[in-house]
Protein backbone atom coordinates (compact mmCIF):
# COMPACT_ATOMS: atom_id res chain seq x y z
CA UNK A 1 0.00 0.00 0.00
CA UNK A 2 1.77 3.32 -0.50
CA UNK A 3 1.48 6.69 1.35
CA UNK A 4 -1.94 7.82 0.80
CA UNK A 5 -3.99 11.29 2.13
CA UNK A 6 -6.97 9.94 4.24
CA UNK A 7 -7.63 13.20 5.49
CA UNK A 8 -6.94 16.57 4.34
CA UNK A 9 -2.85 17.22 5.28
CA UNK A 10 -2.61 13.67 6.81
CA UNK A 11 -1.03 11.00 5.21
CA UNK A 12 -0.85 7.10 6.19
CA UNK A 13 2.28 5.78 6.04
CA UNK A 14 1.55 2.45 8.17
CA UNK A 15 1.99 -1.13 6.99
CA UNK A 16 0.81 -4.59 7.14
CA UNK A 17 2.08 -7.57 8.71
CA UNK A 18 0.63 -11.14 7.52
CA UNK A 19 4.26 -12.80 8.61
CA UNK A 20 4.09 -12.38 12.48
CA UNK A 21 2.20 -15.91 14.03
CA UNK A 22 1.69 -14.16 17.33
CA UNK A 23 1.74 -10.50 18.65
CA UNK A 24 3.57 -9.93 21.88
CA UNK A 25 4.85 -13.54 20.87
CA UNK A 26 1.51 -14.73 22.60
CA UNK A 27 -1.82 -13.80 20.49
CA UNK A 28 -2.27 -15.54 16.98
CA UNK A 29 -2.97 -12.93 14.45
CA UNK A 30 -5.12 -14.88 12.03
CA UNK A 31 -6.01 -11.77 10.23
CA UNK A 32 -2.69 -9.89 10.33
CA UNK A 33 -1.80 -6.56 11.88
CA UNK A 34 -1.50 -3.02 11.15
CA UNK A 35 1.56 -0.85 12.59
CA UNK A 36 0.00 2.49 12.09
CA UNK A 37 2.04 5.74 11.11
CA UNK A 38 0.91 8.90 10.01
CA UNK A 39 2.44 12.28 8.14
CA UNK A 40 0.80 15.49 9.21
CA UNK A 41 1.87 18.40 6.36
CA UNK A 42 1.66 21.59 7.96
CA UNK A 43 2.50 25.05 6.46
CA UNK A 44 5.47 25.56 8.21
CA UNK A 45 6.84 22.07 9.26
CA UNK A 46 6.02 18.47 8.98
CA UNK A 47 5.01 16.29 11.51
CA UNK A 48 5.41 11.84 11.60
CA UNK A 49 3.24 10.23 14.52
CA UNK A 50 4.94 7.09 15.69
CA UNK A 51 6.92 4.42 13.69
CA UNK A 52 6.56 0.64 12.86
CA UNK A 53 7.85 -2.46 14.17
CA UNK A 54 11.63 -2.73 12.89
CA UNK A 55 10.47 -6.35 11.04
CA UNK A 56 8.69 -3.49 8.60
CA UNK A 57 11.06 -0.75 8.09
CA UNK A 58 12.15 -1.82 4.85
CA UNK A 59 8.00 -1.13 3.13
CA UNK A 60 7.95 1.85 6.31
CA UNK A 61 11.01 3.93 5.06
CA UNK A 62 10.09 4.26 1.15
CA UNK A 63 6.78 5.64 2.24
CA UNK A 64 7.65 8.42 4.58
CA UNK A 65 11.84 9.08 2.44
CA UNK A 66 10.39 11.86 0.42
CA UNK A 67 9.56 14.04 3.09
CA UNK A 68 11.33 16.55 5.21
CA UNK A 69 10.26 15.35 8.86
CA UNK A 70 11.07 18.12 11.45
CA UNK A 71 9.05 16.40 14.14
CA UNK A 72 8.39 12.32 15.10
CA UNK A 73 5.78 12.35 17.84
CA UNK A 74 5.68 9.13 20.24
CA UNK A 75 2.37 8.42 21.59
CA UNK A 76 3.85 5.06 23.09
CA UNK A 77 7.33 2.99 23.19
CA UNK A 78 6.08 -0.50 22.56
CA UNK A 79 8.32 -1.79 20.13
CA UNK A 80 5.56 -2.63 17.74
CA UNK A 81 5.58 1.77 17.11
CA UNK A 82 8.74 2.74 17.76
CA UNK A 83 10.77 -0.13 16.59
CA UNK A 84 12.03 1.98 13.91
CA UNK A 85 13.06 5.26 15.68
CA UNK A 86 16.54 4.32 15.60
CA UNK A 87 16.07 4.42 11.57
CA UNK A 88 13.83 7.43 11.39
CA UNK A 89 16.38 9.15 13.43
CA UNK A 90 19.36 8.44 11.34
CA UNK A 91 17.18 8.97 8.03
CA UNK A 92 16.61 12.94 10.25
CA UNK A 93 19.20 14.26 11.87
CA UNK A 94 17.90 17.31 12.17
CA UNK A 95 14.36 15.98 13.28
CA UNK A 96 13.16 16.63 16.84
CA UNK A 97 11.94 13.76 18.55
CA UNK A 98 8.77 15.01 20.60
CA UNK A 99 7.76 12.99 23.61
CA UNK A 100 6.99 13.61 27.36
CA UNK A 101 9.83 12.48 29.78
CA UNK A 102 9.00 9.04 30.47
CA UNK A 103 9.02 8.08 26.34
CA UNK A 104 12.26 9.92 26.63
CA UNK A 105 13.91 7.57 29.06
CA UNK A 106 12.73 4.77 27.40
CA UNK A 107 14.07 6.44 23.65
CA UNK A 108 17.42 6.78 25.31
CA UNK A 109 17.21 2.84 26.61
CA UNK A 110 15.46 1.29 24.02
CA UNK A 111 17.37 3.37 20.92
CA UNK A 112 20.57 4.49 22.25
CA UNK A 113 19.58 8.34 21.08
CA UNK A 114 21.21 10.00 24.44
CA UNK A 115 21.63 13.14 22.66
CA UNK A 116 19.20 15.59 24.55
CA UNK A 117 19.24 18.58 21.96
CA UNK A 118 17.35 15.77 20.01
CA UNK A 119 14.48 15.41 22.35
CA UNK A 120 11.40 17.86 22.58
CA UNK A 121 9.74 17.03 25.93
CA UNK A 122 6.23 18.03 26.27
CA UNK A 123 3.54 17.93 29.31
CA UNK A 124 -0.45 17.28 29.21
CA UNK A 125 -2.10 20.24 27.31
CA UNK A 126 1.15 21.85 25.35
CA UNK A 127 0.86 22.31 21.90
CA UNK A 128 3.80 22.71 18.89
CA UNK A 129 2.72 24.54 15.90
CA UNK A 130 2.99 22.96 12.08
CA UNK A 131 1.69 26.56 10.27
CA UNK A 132 -1.52 25.90 9.63
CA UNK A 133 -1.86 22.85 12.16
CA UNK A 134 -1.74 22.87 15.80
CA UNK A 135 -0.56 19.79 17.75
CA UNK A 136 -1.74 19.32 21.36
CA UNK A 137 -0.78 16.40 23.68
CA UNK A 138 -3.11 14.35 26.30
CA UNK A 139 -1.57 12.46 28.46
CA UNK A 140 -3.23 9.21 28.55
CA UNK A 141 -0.79 7.09 31.40
CA UNK A 142 -1.39 3.29 31.04
CA UNK A 143 -3.11 3.10 27.61
CA UNK A 144 -1.07 0.73 27.15
CA UNK A 145 2.05 2.11 29.09
CA UNK A 146 3.04 4.67 31.57
CA UNK A 147 4.30 6.95 28.62
CA UNK A 148 1.22 6.54 26.16
CA UNK A 149 0.40 10.23 25.41
CA UNK A 150 -2.16 10.80 22.49
CA UNK A 151 -2.16 13.47 19.92
CA UNK A 152 -4.94 15.99 18.81
CA UNK A 153 -5.39 18.67 16.26
CA UNK A 154 -8.10 20.42 17.33
CA UNK A 155 -8.61 22.47 13.27
CA UNK A 156 -9.38 18.83 11.90
CA UNK A 157 -11.13 17.56 15.28
CA UNK A 158 -8.47 14.54 14.81
CA UNK A 159 -6.70 12.55 17.37
CA UNK A 160 -3.25 9.83 17.12
CA UNK A 161 -4.88 8.07 19.89
CA UNK A 162 -1.66 5.08 19.98
CA UNK A 163 -3.50 1.44 21.51
CA UNK A 164 -6.52 3.45 22.53
CA UNK A 165 -9.64 2.39 19.54
CA UNK A 166 -6.90 -0.33 17.82
CA UNK A 167 -8.07 -3.74 16.62
CA UNK A 168 -6.27 -6.82 15.31
CA UNK A 169 -6.44 -7.33 11.24
CA UNK A 170 -4.47 -5.85 9.15
CA UNK A 171 -6.04 -2.88 6.21
CA UNK A 172 -7.35 -5.00 3.32
CA UNK A 173 -6.93 -1.92 1.19
CA UNK A 174 -9.14 0.59 2.54
CA UNK A 175 -7.66 3.00 5.62
CA UNK A 176 -10.91 4.74 6.69
CA UNK A 177 -13.17 2.99 8.10
CA UNK A 178 -15.86 4.28 5.77
CA UNK A 179 -14.08 2.74 2.84
CA UNK A 180 -14.51 -1.02 3.98
CA UNK A 181 -16.41 -3.67 5.96
CA UNK A 182 -15.40 -3.34 9.57
CA UNK A 183 -17.06 -6.26 10.67
CA UNK A 184 -13.64 -8.55 11.13
CA UNK A 185 -12.15 -5.42 13.30
CA UNK A 186 -14.93 -5.26 15.35
CA UNK A 187 -15.15 -8.32 15.76
CA UNK A 188 -10.98 -8.10 16.29
CA UNK A 189 -11.33 -5.16 19.15
CA UNK A 190 -12.33 -7.66 21.72
CA UNK A 191 -9.26 -9.91 21.64
CA UNK A 192 -7.37 -7.18 21.24
CA UNK A 193 -8.24 -4.85 24.35
CA UNK A 194 -8.48 -8.21 26.14
CA UNK A 195 -5.45 -9.45 25.30
CA UNK A 196 -3.52 -6.35 25.31
CA UNK A 197 -5.29 -3.42 27.31
CA UNK A 198 -7.67 -5.39 30.11
CA UNK A 199 -5.79 -4.91 32.99
CA UNK A 200 -6.05 -1.34 32.17
CA UNK A 201 -9.93 -0.49 32.25
CA UNK A 202 -9.47 2.43 34.89
CA UNK A 203 -6.73 3.90 32.72
CA UNK A 204 -8.46 3.51 29.52
CA UNK A 205 -12.03 5.44 31.46
CA UNK A 206 -9.22 8.26 32.51
CA UNK A 207 -8.07 8.97 29.30
CA UNK A 208 -12.59 8.70 27.82
CA UNK A 209 -13.28 11.17 30.55
CA UNK A 210 -10.07 13.59 30.18
CA UNK A 211 -11.72 13.41 25.92
CA UNK A 212 -14.90 13.99 27.00
CA UNK A 213 -15.08 17.42 25.68
CA UNK A 214 -12.87 17.08 22.79
CA UNK A 215 -14.47 17.40 19.33
CA UNK A 216 -13.34 13.79 17.22
CA UNK A 217 -13.92 13.63 13.68
CA UNK A 218 -11.07 11.09 12.92
CA UNK A 219 -9.53 8.55 15.18
CA UNK A 220 -6.42 7.25 13.91
CA UNK A 221 -5.27 4.37 16.67
CA UNK A 222 -1.75 2.63 15.85
CA UNK A 223 -3.66 -0.42 14.85
CA UNK A 224 -6.82 -1.22 12.18
CA UNK A 225 -8.57 1.53 10.56
CA UNK A 226 -8.95 4.93 11.17
CA UNK A 227 -12.47 5.12 12.68
CA UNK A 228 -15.02 8.32 11.58
CA UNK A 229 -18.12 7.26 10.75
CA UNK A 230 -18.53 4.68 13.55
CA UNK A 231 -16.60 6.62 15.79
CA UNK A 232 -19.43 6.46 18.84
CA UNK A 233 -19.96 2.67 18.14
CA UNK A 234 -15.83 2.22 19.15
CA UNK A 235 -15.91 4.90 22.09
CA UNK A 236 -19.26 2.78 23.46
CA UNK A 237 -17.36 -0.46 22.93
CA UNK A 238 -14.00 0.65 24.72
CA UNK A 239 -16.24 2.13 27.44
CA UNK A 240 -17.82 -0.99 28.32
CA UNK A 241 -14.76 -2.51 27.99
CA UNK A 242 -12.85 -0.10 30.24
CA UNK A 243 -15.60 -0.30 32.78
CA UNK A 244 -16.12 -3.96 32.52
CA UNK A 245 -19.43 -4.09 31.61
CA UNK A 246 -20.42 -7.73 29.81
CA UNK A 247 -23.03 -8.71 27.51
CA UNK A 248 -25.24 -11.75 28.00
CA UNK A 249 -23.35 -14.88 27.19
CA UNK A 250 -22.32 -17.86 29.39
CA UNK A 251 -18.48 -18.66 29.03
CA UNK A 252 -17.51 -22.50 30.09
CA UNK A 253 -13.89 -22.87 30.53
CA UNK A 254 -12.65 -26.34 31.33
CA UNK A 255 -9.80 -28.83 31.96
CA UNK A 256 -9.95 -32.85 31.71
CA UNK A 257 -7.36 -35.07 31.73
CA UNK A 258 -9.76 -37.83 30.74
CA UNK A 259 -13.07 -36.78 30.02
CA UNK A 260 -15.02 -36.75 33.56
CA UNK A 261 -14.54 -33.52 33.78
CA UNK A 262 -15.64 -33.05 29.96
CA UNK A 263 -18.90 -35.01 30.52
CA UNK A 264 -19.72 -32.07 33.61
CA UNK A 265 -19.25 -29.18 31.54
CA UNK A 266 -21.41 -30.84 28.84
CA UNK A 267 -24.21 -31.20 31.41
CA UNK A 268 -23.94 -27.82 33.06
CA UNK A 269 -24.10 -26.28 29.66
CA UNK A 270 -27.41 -28.46 28.52
CA UNK A 271 -29.00 -27.65 31.39
CA UNK A 272 -28.20 -23.81 31.00
CA UNK A 273 -29.86 -24.11 27.37
CA UNK A 274 -32.69 -25.95 28.83
CA UNK A 275 -33.36 -22.56 31.25
CA UNK A 276 -32.94 -20.16 28.32
CA UNK A 277 -29.32 -19.60 27.46
CA UNK A 278 -28.72 -19.49 23.86
CA UNK A 279 -25.07 -18.04 23.78
CA UNK A 280 -22.95 -20.82 25.90
CA UNK A 281 -19.36 -20.76 24.57
CA UNK A 282 -17.37 -23.84 25.83
CA UNK A 283 -13.29 -24.18 25.73
CA UNK A 284 -11.30 -26.73 26.55
CA UNK A 285 -8.62 -24.80 28.29
CA UNK A 286 -5.77 -27.46 26.80
CA UNK A 287 -7.13 -27.12 23.20
CA UNK A 288 -8.51 -23.42 22.78
CA UNK A 289 -6.38 -20.24 22.54
CA UNK A 290 -5.54 -18.19 25.51
CA UNK A 291 -6.58 -15.28 23.57
CA UNK A 292 -9.84 -16.49 22.72
CA UNK A 293 -10.77 -17.56 26.38
CA UNK A 294 -9.56 -14.29 27.43
CA UNK A 295 -11.62 -12.15 24.95
CA UNK A 296 -14.99 -14.71 25.58
CA UNK A 297 -14.37 -14.82 29.27
CA UNK A 298 -14.19 -10.18 29.54
CA UNK A 299 -17.02 -9.94 27.38
CA UNK A 300 -19.89 -11.90 28.52
CA UNK A 301 -21.56 -12.15 32.11
CA UNK A 302 -21.33 -15.58 33.02
CA UNK A 303 -18.06 -17.14 33.38
CA UNK A 304 -17.81 -21.04 34.73
CA UNK A 305 -14.49 -22.61 35.15
CA UNK A 306 -14.35 -26.54 35.55
CA UNK A 307 -11.23 -28.60 36.39
CA UNK A 308 -9.78 -31.95 37.51
CA UNK A 309 -7.65 -31.58 40.60
CA UNK A 310 -3.87 -32.03 39.45
CA UNK A 311 -1.29 -32.82 41.87
CA UNK A 312 -3.55 -31.03 44.74
CA UNK A 313 -3.77 -27.89 41.54
CA UNK A 314 -6.42 -27.39 39.35
CA UNK A 315 -5.43 -28.58 35.99
CA UNK A 316 -2.44 -26.47 34.38
CA UNK A 317 -4.33 -25.01 32.01
CA UNK A 318 -7.06 -24.01 34.03
CA UNK A 319 -4.85 -22.30 36.19
CA UNK A 320 -3.01 -20.37 33.46
CA UNK A 321 -6.30 -19.00 32.46
CA UNK A 322 -7.16 -17.80 35.77
CA UNK A 323 -3.77 -16.09 36.16
CA UNK A 324 -4.75 -14.21 33.12
CA UNK A 325 -8.14 -13.19 34.59
CA UNK A 326 -6.14 -11.92 37.85
CA UNK A 327 -4.10 -9.98 35.63
CA UNK A 328 -6.38 -8.20 34.26
CA UNK A 329 -8.57 -7.89 37.26
CA UNK A 330 -11.44 -9.32 35.54
CA UNK A 331 -15.24 -7.85 37.34
CA UNK A 332 -19.14 -8.15 37.37
CA UNK A 333 -19.04 -11.88 36.13
CA UNK A 334 -21.66 -14.37 37.38
CA UNK A 335 -18.64 -16.84 38.58
CA UNK A 336 -18.61 -20.62 39.09
CA UNK A 337 -16.50 -23.62 39.41
CA UNK A 338 -16.83 -27.28 39.46
CA UNK A 339 -14.51 -30.68 38.70
CA UNK A 340 -13.72 -33.88 38.90
CA UNK A 341 -11.26 -35.55 41.73
CA UNK A 342 -10.35 -38.79 43.21
CA UNK A 343 -8.96 -38.54 46.24
CA UNK A 344 -8.77 -34.80 47.27
CA UNK A 345 -12.26 -34.04 48.10
CA UNK A 346 -12.33 -29.78 48.09
CA UNK A 347 -9.27 -29.76 46.74
CA UNK A 348 -10.84 -27.33 43.53
CA UNK A 349 -13.48 -25.90 45.13
CA UNK A 350 -10.51 -24.30 47.48
CA UNK A 351 -8.63 -22.74 44.66
CA UNK A 352 -12.08 -21.48 43.22
CA UNK A 353 -12.71 -20.13 46.31
CA UNK A 354 -9.38 -18.61 47.24
CA UNK A 355 -9.22 -17.08 43.31
CA UNK A 356 -12.66 -15.46 44.19
CA UNK A 357 -12.28 -14.05 47.66
CA UNK A 358 -8.19 -12.75 45.77
CA UNK A 359 -10.47 -11.08 43.10
CA UNK A 360 -13.36 -10.25 44.95
CA UNK A 361 -16.04 -12.04 42.75
CA UNK A 362 -18.29 -13.99 44.25
CA UNK A 363 -18.53 -17.66 44.06
CA UNK A 364 -21.90 -18.03 43.08
CA UNK A 365 -21.99 -22.04 42.90
CA UNK A 366 -19.42 -24.89 43.01
CA UNK A 367 -19.93 -28.95 42.89
CA UNK A 368 -16.85 -31.31 42.39
CA UNK A 369 -17.71 -35.11 42.36
CA UNK A 370 -15.59 -37.73 43.33
CA UNK A 371 -14.61 -40.12 39.81
CA UNK A 372 -16.78 -40.36 36.74
CA UNK A 373 -20.74 -38.53 36.83
CA UNK A 374 -23.32 -41.08 37.52
CA UNK A 375 -26.94 -40.72 38.42
CA UNK A 376 -26.31 -38.35 41.78
CA UNK A 377 -23.51 -36.16 40.39
CA UNK A 378 -26.13 -35.27 37.59
CA UNK A 379 -28.09 -34.25 39.62
CA UNK A 380 -25.54 -31.88 41.22
CA UNK A 381 -25.12 -30.73 38.12
CA UNK A 382 -28.22 -29.71 37.22
CA UNK A 383 -28.59 -27.64 40.83
CA UNK A 384 -25.57 -26.17 40.03
CA UNK A 385 -26.78 -24.75 36.70
CA UNK A 386 -29.66 -23.80 38.37
CA UNK A 387 -27.79 -21.89 41.21
CA UNK A 388 -25.56 -19.92 38.65
CA UNK A 389 -28.73 -18.58 36.27
CA UNK A 390 -30.61 -17.64 39.92
CA UNK A 391 -27.42 -15.88 40.75
CA UNK A 392 -26.86 -14.01 37.77
CA UNK A 393 -30.54 -13.34 37.09
CA UNK A 394 -30.86 -11.38 40.62
C1 LIG B 1 -1.15 -36.53 36.84
C2 LIG B 1 -2.39 -36.65 37.68
C3 LIG B 1 -2.44 -35.98 38.91
C4 LIG B 1 -3.56 -36.08 39.71
N1 LIG B 1 -3.59 -35.43 40.91
C5 LIG B 1 -4.70 -35.57 41.72
C6 LIG B 1 -4.76 -34.96 42.99
O1 LIG B 1 -3.80 -34.33 43.43
N2 LIG B 1 -5.89 -35.09 43.72
C7 LIG B 1 -6.96 -35.79 43.28
O2 LIG B 1 -7.99 -35.88 43.95
N3 LIG B 1 -6.95 -36.39 42.06
C8 LIG B 1 -5.83 -36.29 41.29
N4 LIG B 1 -5.79 -36.93 40.09
C9 LIG B 1 -6.97 -37.71 39.69
C10 LIG B 1 -7.91 -36.90 38.78
O3 LIG B 1 -8.22 -35.64 39.30
C11 LIG B 1 -9.18 -37.69 38.60
O4 LIG B 1 -8.84 -38.89 37.95
C12 LIG B 1 -10.26 -36.96 37.83
O5 LIG B 1 -11.41 -37.79 37.72
C13 LIG B 1 -9.77 -36.61 36.42
O6 LIG B 1 -10.76 -35.88 35.79
P1 LIG B 1 -10.83 -35.81 34.21
O7 LIG B 1 -11.38 -37.11 33.70
O8 LIG B 1 -11.74 -34.68 33.92
O9 LIG B 1 -9.43 -35.60 33.72
C14 LIG B 1 -4.66 -36.84 39.29
C15 LIG B 1 -4.61 -37.50 38.04
C16 LIG B 1 -3.48 -37.40 37.25
C17 LIG B 1 -3.46 -38.14 35.94
FE1 LIG C 1 1.16 -1.17 23.12
FE1 LIG D 1 0.56 -1.40 19.68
Amino acid sequence: MNAREIIKDIHYVGVNDRVTVKFEEQWPLPYGVSYNSYIIKGSEATALIDTVKIDTVNTYLPKIGGEKIDYLIVNHMEPDHSGSIPEVAKLYPEMKIVCNAIAAGMIKGFCHITDDSRFLIVKDGDEISLGNHTLRFYMTPMVHWPETMMTYIPDLKTIFSGDGFGTFGALNGGVLDSEMETGLYFREMYRYYSNIVGKYGRSVINALNKLKDVELNYICPTHGPVWHDKINDVIEITRRLGSYESERGIVIIYGSMYGNTTEAAEEIASHLNRLGEKNIIIHNAAHSEMSDMISDAFRYDTLIVGSCVYSMRLFPPVEAFLTAMETREIKNKTFGGFGSFSWATGAAENKFKEFSERLKLPLAATFSFKHAMHDGTAKDAKEFAEQIWEARNK
